[in-house]
């Protein structure tokens, strides 16, 4: 097997991986270069799932009885290793949600409620940039149609980044958020933070980051980040589905109305009116995902016992690795840097002119799971004027052998093809 500085131990952690000795089709062995859509879940998590299910599930915060606190309990301790996962200053600063869209959703909805001095309103403008997510798009068309607000964005570079050569026009006094993601899933491109949030506070506004593809792969500080909300989502760092994540400071919270209405977010209720319950409660409308929560708290343990620089750096050298491996096959070209430096593990491209659909087919049929089409992030593909990429994304437990295996898959594709 090839080796490469810095990888980590992959045949002890792929043991952790019940799924990935699952054998496919013709005896295929199941090569996952799916990980940005989905990350694979562990055991150990796998099991706290299962024991909270078998032991401890009831309600949160509603009842005095034995299973009830054991689940507040549980529920309210993967807040606590969320918090300190993400270096937040409060655990009363990090929201449940049920993934990053809402998180994202959730940020758009404050704001379209807010009074002054957080009002969006057709006299301000509201900055996204053209690699986010739809989840970092839509939301914001939503609230700009609403409000009359305008919405603005950065546009790209030739070679997959953000064109900030414009920056002081496209963030402006009438800015009131600008929100972006920190590490581009379709491109892979890790944006420059500092430059953005230095210019967002020159004029006041507010800074939103998406960042559902760096907190699986890298430490992730939101205090460094100087971010006012943070959005990522749990089933894309070995936790469970249907749990997402949105950390926002303290009185920007306090501050902010909810904006799903229901159970266990209230302080008092009567026909006329409602108070409502501090943060995080305010945000958290109804009985939340608690076991997701509990499993996103066991990814957390999971993740930190391996340690995220190591996960980093094992990422960073088969990155380094894929580009290089990748730059080999005739006509495939990269969408986004082709340099592994400031890229993260998701690797867009295309080969020549077969349809990704197409070589995604064909790599299936040889047991590698990659994804194919504009990955939700469509106004990518307009930009670099293709219909779709096809998408290799590697995880903690992903090897240079399966890099190899989906370079060898993509001769089959160019074979089959012609
Ligand atoms: N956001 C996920 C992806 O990029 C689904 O595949």
């Amino acid at each position: 097997m090839t080796q490469l500085p810095g990888l980590l131990d992959t045949e002890a952690l792929r043991k952790d991986f019940p799924i990935l000795d699952r054998v496919l089709h013709d005896g295929k062995k199941l090569v996952y270069l799916d990980n940005a859509a989905t990350s694979q879940t562990p055991r150990q998590v796998l099991d706290v799932l299962s024991e909270y299910y078998e032991q401890h599930n009831a309600n949160v915060h509603r009842g005095v009885h034995v299973l009830a606190e054991e689940a507040t309990a549980l529920y309210e301790g993967a807040r606590d290793k969320v918090a300190e996962f993400i270096n937040a200053p409060s655990r009363d600063e990090v929201i449940f949600t049920k993934n990053a869209s809402e998180s994202l959703n959730l940020v758009a909805n404050m704001l379209g409620w807010a009074d002054e001095p957080y009002r969006v309103d057709r006299d301000t403008e509201i900055v996204i940039t053209e690699m986010e997510h739809h989840s970092n798009i839509v939301p914001w068309q939503l609230l700009a149609q609403r409000t009359g607000a305008k919405l603005k964005w950065f546009g790209l570079t030739d070679d997959g980044r953000l064109d900030l050569s414009n920056i002081d026009e496209i963030i402006t006094e009438k800015t009131k958020i600008v929100s972006f993601v920190l590490v581009s899933n379709i491109l892979g491109t890790v944006n420059p933070v500092d430059a953005i949030v230095r210019r967002a506070q020159e004029v006041g506004a507010l800074v939103c980051v998406d960042a559902s593809q760096a907190a699986p792969h890298m430490p992730l500080d939101v205090q460094a980040l100087q971010a006012d909300f943070v959005a990522f989502t749990g089933h894309k760092m070995c936790g469970p589905t249907g749990i997402g994540v949105l950390w926002g400071r303290q009185e920007l919270l306090e501050d902010l109305p909810p904006f799903l209405g229901g159970g266990e977010m209230i302080e008092t209720v009567s026909m006329h009116s409602s108070t409502y319950a501090p943060a995080p409660h305010k945000f958290e409308a109804g009985t939340p995902p608690i076991a997701q929560a509990v499993g996103l708290g066991a990814a957390i343990d999971y993740l930190t016992s391996i340690g995220m620089d190591k996960i980093l750096s094992h990422e960073h050298a088969l990155t380094e690795y894929a580009v290089k491996r990748l730059g080999e096959v005739p006509d495939l070209r990269i969408i986004g840097p082709t340099t592994a430096e400031d890229r993260g593990a998701a690797i867009s491209f295309t080969l020549g002119d077969i349809h990704p659909h197409d070589v995604g087919q064909v790599l299936d049929e040889q047991g590698i799971a990659v994804r194919v089409g504009h990955h939700c992030a469509r106004p990518v593909c307009l930009r670099y004027g293709i219909p779709a990429t096809t998408r290799a994304s590697f995880y903690l437990y992903s090897t240079p052998t399966e890099i190899d295996a989906l370079v060898e898959g993509l001769e089959h594709v160019r074979n089959f093809f012609g």
